[in-house]
């Protein structure tokens, strides 16, 4: 089994903050994810600070389009300037949306960010998903959209730990899991719900795991980045 890539979510809203950490993580071998608040508050231009301040790091870029096909494509093909690994929308955008997206960053050729899908949210929980008329169980509307995702020719999506069996079972294993939700035994869960310690999702199979909080809220960030790489 090889061991996935963990990307440490870097979620503040300045740039030098997200500097130091960003220098904290970057020897530990780990990615970098930048999410929508970093982005919303310094912009493409903090972005690219960042990726040059840790020049052989790879950066998922986060920003979960979801829009109509065109500008939900057109929104990605100016992500593509930042050069990121990988970049993601909501599948729930739909086949469409995503074919158009899967259409704009081929032209890329290699240099291409790899487009993952958000399934559904690890923040909710059936009980949530009721509550906005979606009577499908998470897992069952995991495993739609993640088919949905394989057929639009995106690489892979972004599930709970909880649903990486049942995509592997459905769309093979040609197909990328970033898993978030990740809490170490004993660390708080936060605002998360469907969650699972990062030594579980490996052991199901996940090929790349998020996390945050448990990380960049530690007393020693990088004893956290350690005790996690040796739990694996
Ligand atoms: O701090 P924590 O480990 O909960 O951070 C998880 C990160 O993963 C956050 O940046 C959040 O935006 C992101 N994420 C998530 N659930 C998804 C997709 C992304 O928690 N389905």
């Amino acid at each position: 089994m090889s061991l996935p890539r963990i990307y440490v979510a870097l979620d503040t809203d300045n740039l030098n903050e997200t500097l130091e950490l960003a220098a904290r993580v970057a020897p530990s071998g780990m990615g970098i994810k930048l999410g929508m608040r970093f982005y919303y508050a310094e912009g493409p231009q903090g972005v690219r600070k960042v990726i040059e301040a840790c020049p052989n790091t790879s950066f998922f870029i986060d920003l979960k389009c979801h829009d109509i096909p065109k500008t939900a494509a057109e929104a990605i093909d100016a992500l593509c300037a930042l050069k990121p690994d990988y970049v993601n929308v909501h599948a729930s955008g739909g086949l469409e949306m995503m074919q158009e997206v899967a259409k704009t960053v081929a032209k890329y050729g290699n240099d291409a960010p790899k487009v993952l899908a958000v399934t559904v949210l690890t923040s909710l929980n059936d009980e949530n998903l009721d509550a906005v008329g979606q009577k499908t169980p998470a897992k069952e509307q995991v495993v739609r959209l993640a088919q949905l995702t394989k057929e639009a020719g995106l690489s892979g999506v972004v599930c709970s730990a909880h649903e990486i069996e049942a995509i592997r079972a459905a769309c093979g294993d040609d197909f990328a899991l970033m898993v978030p939700g990740i809490r170490p035994a004993g660390s708080a869960v936060g605002d998360q719900k469907r969650v699972m310690t990062p030594a579980e999702a490996v052991s199901k199979g996940a090929t790349h795991l998020v996390i945050g909080r448990p990380i960049t809220k530690a007393d020693d960030p990088k004893a956290a980045v350690q005790a996690i790489l040796e739990s694996i």
